[in-house]
């Protein structure tokens, strides 16, 4: 779909209007029209785009439909994304992907060794966010095995793309979340981590933690709701953006040097990694920025639903009940938008000359406004932790042949996760 869409932007403009109420955008001012707090009482989320995985339709999460909800979730969470909270959570980050690290060094003994990093990224990113939510990680990259979370949240891809379609017809979407188990599945993992938690009487930084200390503010199905939010939507993302990074840095040897190096040199040994130097490293940041804009974690429309008379998005008259949306794969390959749209330069976002006029400001991996991504600035870390370690350690390239899985990857809501095979390599192999 997301390469149907930037077509049709490319035939028709701006605004292409997709289906009987239903309109994309990729113009600048779509963002803040459409996403900005000032709206949210105006355009709200969509419940046909993001119906609830529970078998009667509620949602006790902060991907609920109601606004006010809404806002006594992000009031109730934001204290365990603060800045602050974010920062107590770095020794569980570093602890992982270390444990991590040494699972694919001692592997190294093979000369010819390939791993699937779509796979591996995504054991790491659902065991972190587990030990960041419950102080417990999962040992999927211990036991080399998906727990059965994230197998299941893996098929949820296109199966919950599936059931927006089919949204319309309560009965069958409820038959069929019914079906999947999936309400089940997740509830009794959140049940049995925050059980743990409690009976170990963990001091360890955690979100739970954090809840337990706030004097419990939020119910059992509010606690469920929240929790398994925060375990799918902070687990996929950040893995697939991390795969997206190393795919283009093994397919551009120059950028992998440069990020290599400016790692290497920072840092003496690996102990001396800390995530306060990592952040100073530019060309780190924007290897990731720039994978951001090729292949965003969401690339087809967060759809909202326009809930007064009418409204103006972008110029633009958009009558009561339309769904909108900025279609963020087509707004960031659009030429119109970036100088070599389809090519990976980390260069754009160090000022050089070539991309002065790039719309770099259109750029938005975790939106903006009244559901702008709760979890950033925990991911960055999570990124910066992760890419700065692998670099470090290692070197790795892609062949030819095992390029076409990443291209050719087709996405609903979010990306499929096809296997991308590397050859990972000892530090220092791959020569200048
Ligand atoms: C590279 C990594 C990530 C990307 C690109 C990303 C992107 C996004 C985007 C685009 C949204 C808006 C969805 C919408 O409103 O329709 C969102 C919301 C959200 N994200 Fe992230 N995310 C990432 C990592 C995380 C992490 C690490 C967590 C938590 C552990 C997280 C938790 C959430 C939650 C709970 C929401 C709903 C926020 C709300 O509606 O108030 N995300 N994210």
């Amino acid at each position: 779909m997301h390469r149907h869409v930037l077509r049709l932007h490319e035939k028709y403009g701006a605004v292409v209007r997709l289906g009987p109420s239903e309109v994309s955008f990729i113009d600048g001012a779509a963002w803040k029209d459409i996403y900005s707090l000032k709206r949210c009482r105006q355009i709200e989320r969509d419940p046909k785009s993001f119906p609830a995985l529970t078998p009667n339709g509620a949602r006790f999460d902060l991907l609920t439909y109601s606004p006010s909800d809404h806002a006594k979730y992000r009031k109730i969470l934001n204290p365990s994304f603060s800045e602050k909270a974010t920062r107590e959570y770095e020794p569980t980050i570093h602890q992982d992907t270390d444990t991590f690290i040494k699972k694919l060094s001692a592997k190294l003994q093979d000369r010819d060794l390939k791993i699937n990093l779509t796979q591996w990224l995504q054991w790491l990113t659902f065991d972190m966010v587990a030990d960041v939510v419950f102080g417990e990680p999962f040992d999927c990259v211990t036991d080399e095995r998906s727990h059965p979370c994230l197998a299941l949240s893996m098929d949820l891809v296109s199966f919950s793309s599936f059931v927006v379609f089919v949204a319309w017809w309560t009965g069958l979407k409820n038959f069929l979340v019914k079906l999947s188990g999936v309400e089940g599945l997740f509830i009794n993992m959140v049940r049995k981590q925050c059980d743990k938690n409690l009976s170990s009487k963990s001091e360890k930084a955690s979100i739970f933690l954090n809840l337990r200390k706030a004097g419990g503010p939020l119910n059992q199905a509010e606690i469920d709701g929240n929790l398994t939010a925060l375990v799918i939507a902070g687990s996929e993302t950040t893995g697939f953006i991390l795969t997206a990074t190393s795919y283009y840095l093994a397919t551009n040897p120059e950028c992998f040097r440069k990020a290599a190096d400016e790692v290497r040199s920072a840092f003496p040994s690996a102990a001396n990694i800390n995530d306060d130097d990592i952040r100073k490293l530019p060309y780190l940041r924007a290897v990731v920025d720039e994978a951001l804009r090729m292949t965003p974690a969401e690339p087809n429309g967060l759809a909202r639903k326009v809930v007064i008379d009418g409204i103006d998005i972008a110029n633009q008259y958009i009558p009561k009940n339309t769904a909108i949306y900025v279609s963020q794969f087509a707004q960031n390959r659009h030429s119109s938008h970036f100088h070599l749209a389809d090519e990976y330069h980390p260069e754009r976002w160090l000022n050089d000359p070539r991309f002065k006029n790039d719309s770099l400001e259109l750029v938005q991996p975790f939106i903006q406004g009244v559901n702008v991504c709760i979890g950033r600035g925990l991911a960055w870390m999570e990124m910066r932790v992760i890419l700065a370690k692998m670099l470090w350690n290692f070197d790795w390239t892609i062949e030819v042949k095992d390029r076409e899985p990443f291209e050719k990857a087709k996405a609903w809501h979010v990306w499929m996760k096809n296997p991308v095979h590397i050859k990972l390599l000892p530090r220092g192999t791959l020569k200048a």
